[in-house]
């Protein structure tokens, strides 16, 4: 049996990990293809070297470009790929450019489909990603879906036959990092001289909040006006969106440092007071750390987080600091996203659909 996984961007890495390590302990051949879309060391090869990932068996180096010309790129160099592999799999990761080219090459040379993390809804048309995951679980042979509320939205749209619910990968990584770095403490809390439990992680790179030079300005003056120091972990989008426009990002209580590796991130979420994103993995790993969570976005694929009292949608500079701000939300010992296993789970299922 032989998977082969297409992977391309920051989240995608860390979904990639438990389940090479799962494929590694079922003695499962598991081929990786790198896309090139991240390639920016710290977007990429820290991952890789950090969550002990092997080095990928393709990288296709494909960088940046609009959409039509970074999907189109990767989706001509991967049809040779998946011919010369011929796999039994190919998995396709999350909601990004990589994932819909995966998707499409697939599907049209006749290699199985499998989608991991599939069903995620956000309702807005205006998000390339929201687009890239309908496609995806349209064209794949099996949806692999991390929560309850996405398998309902797959049954919604008549895909419940090819649906299965897994859990969520993050979780396994999650849980397996966090006892890590429980032991080393934060490297990024020790060198910026942060103090535990009085600051906040913050991450915006989101199109829809860094494109337009109005919407940014109004970000960064919600995160300036804490009462306490916000360490902006800049992805490099927002980083030349803000140079474009000439928008400060270290000004009043908001600082501008370079992302962090994972395990690093992980620490330094621990230790914080709250977390201010708008990536979709963020949100959730500030839930199943148990730290406060305000999301800049008008709505999250996440639902959970925000039942459940611990993540806030905020989008005006008021309602970002009444977010921030807010009392801590009540205890809860629900587990929306799986429990820990869900990587085990999508091989053997993978295994299992294959016949071999
Ligand atoms: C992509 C995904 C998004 C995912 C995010 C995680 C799409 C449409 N979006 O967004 O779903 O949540 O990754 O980070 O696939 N850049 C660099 N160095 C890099 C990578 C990007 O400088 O290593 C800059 C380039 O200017 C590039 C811009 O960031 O044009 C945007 O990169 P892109 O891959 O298009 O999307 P992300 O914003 O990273």
């Amino acid at each position: 049996m032989r998977i082969l996984s297409v992977v391309g961007a920051r989240p995608q890495f860390v979904k990639l990990a438990p389940i090479s390590t799962a494929a590694t302990a079922a003695g499962i051949e598991h081929i990786i293809v790198h896309t090139g879309q991240h390639y920016d060391p710290l977007l990429s090869d820290v991952f890789f070297s950090e969550l002990g990932i092997p080095a990928p068996d393709v990288h296709l180096g494909v960088g940046s470009g609009g959409h039509g010309a970074q999907t189109g790129a990767i989706l001509g160099a991967l049809d040779d790929v998946f011919d010369s592999y011929a796999p039994d799999w190919v998995l396709a990761y999350g909601d990004t450019n990589s994932t819909l080219a995966a998707a499409i090459s697939a599907v049209k040379l006749h290699h199985p489909l499998a989608h991991l993390e599939a069903g995620l809804r956000s309702f807005n048309r205006r998000m390339p990603e929201e687009h890239n995951r309908v496609l995806t679980d349209h064209a794949a042979d099996l949806c692999l879906a991390p929560t309850a509320v996405a398998m309902k939205h797959l049954a919604n749209e008549g895909l419940a036959d090819r649906s299965v619910l897994v859990g969520d990968v993050m979780t396994d990584v999650l849980f397996r990092v966090r006892d890590q770095v429980l032991s080393t403490g934060s490297k990024l809390v020790d060198e910026l001289g942060l103090t535990a439990g009085d600051y906040s992680i913050a991450t915006i790179h989101r199109a829809e909040n860094t494109d337009d030079p109005a919407r940014l300005a109004q970000i960064v003056e919600g995160l300036s006006a804490q009462g306490h120091r916000v360490i902006l972990l800049a992805h490099p989008r927002v980083v030349a969106k803000a140079a474009l426009h000439g928008i400060s990002l270290t000004t009043g209580s908001l600082e501008a440092h370079s992302p962090v590796s994972y395990p690093d991130l992980i620490a330094a979420v621990l230790a914080s007071r709250s977390v201010i994103t708008d990536s979709g993995g963020l949100q959730k790993e500030a839930f199943l750390l148990r730290v406060p969570c305000t999301t800049i976005r008008s709505e999250t694929e996440w639902t959970e987080t925000v039942d459940l009292g611990w993540n806030v949608l905020a989008n005006t500079t008021e309602e970002i600091s009444a977010a921030v701000t807010r009392e801590r939300p009540p205890a809860t010992t629900d587990t929306p996203y799986g429990d820990g296993f869900a990587a085990e789970r999508v091989v053997s299922l993978l295994a299992e659909r294959s016949g071999k």
